[in-house]
């Protein structure tokens, strides 16, 4: 098992992207706090998958926009499980919303919880990892920020941060042997996509026009690159954005 007895933190780890990366690192080997913001049963419910299958995981609740509760997410996982080498930024909200509409409040939310998130959890977890001597540092971001999508203006804006973060906290980290590197989604069929265009068929005929690849891409499909970027097999690559979109952006 590759991550065998590594601890590893996913914010949001309660549903679609994150809790396919919960569920994946953990039969990897690794140690699992599945982080939510609102929803304990549904992080619950990926707690006891990962129990049932033989793995360790607890849920934690922390609003990653807010320093206090990362910090508090990061002490009670190094008490629980004495350190931390994996952190998955991956939390992350994308409300639709025309851009003249947007208010301030609006931008501060979403800048807030996707790439402030992001720092202040890599800061959280820096001085554990430096203590280990090694860490992963895996920061999801998006399409978007390729493509520029209408009324997501402020999401596409936090995704394009994230790469900027994710190159600049690699040449921070790079001494302490810490990756930090990115992964961006295309069109992932969640269970959030499914409730928002319950028209699947519909859906997949769009997404083969735009893709080089026909296929719909599942939430499991990314748990090949959280691991591998989880483990020793990516020690040399950092700084890097890997796009894991069925060859749309073509990045
Ligand atoms: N789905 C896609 O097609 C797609 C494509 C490209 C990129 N992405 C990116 O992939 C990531 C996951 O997306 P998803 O579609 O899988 O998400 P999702 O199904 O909507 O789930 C969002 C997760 O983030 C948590 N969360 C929301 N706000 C939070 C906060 N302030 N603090 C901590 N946790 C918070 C939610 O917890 P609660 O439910 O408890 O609130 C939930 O676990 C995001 O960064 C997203 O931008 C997704």
């Amino acid at each position: 098992m590759k991550l065998r007895d590594k601890v590893a933190i996913v914010t949001g780890g309660s549903r679609g992207i994150g809790r396919a990366a919960c569920v994946g690192l953990a039969q990897a080997g690794a140690r699992v706090v599945v982080n939510y913001c609102s929803r304990p049963d549904k992080a619950q419910e990926v707690v006891e998958l990962i129990s049932e299958r033989g793995g360790e995981a607890i849920g934690y609740q922390a609003d990653v926009s807010k320093s206090g509760e990362v910090n508090e997410m990061v002490t009670a996982t190094v008490d629980h499980f004495g350190g931390i080498d994996i952190l998955v930024n991956n939390a992350g909200i994308d409300p639709r919303q025309t851009w003249h509409e947007m208010t301030e409040e609006n931008w501060d939310h979403v800048l807030g919880v996707n790439l402030k998130g992001q720092f202040l959890c890599a800061k959280a977890v820096y001085p554990h990892m430096r203590a280990r001597g090694k860490g992963k540092i895996i920061n999801v971001t998006s399409v978007a920020y390729f493509l520029g999508f209408r009324d997501l203006l402020h999401y596409s804006a936090s995704k394009g941060g994230i790469i900027g973060l994710t190159r600049a906290l690699a040449r921070e980290l790079g001494s302490s042997n810490i990756n930090v590197n990115a992964v961006a989604p295309g069109a992932i069929q969640t269970e959030s996509e499914l409730e928002e265009y319950p028209d699947q068929e519909a859906m997949a005929r769009t997404m083969a026009e735009r893709q080089c690849l026909p296929q719909r891409i599942r939430p499991e499909d990314l748990v090949g690159i959280f691991v591998f970027l989880a483990s020793d097999d990516s020690d040399p690559i950092t700084g890097q954005t890997i796009v894991v979109d069925g060859g749309w952006a073509l990045h």
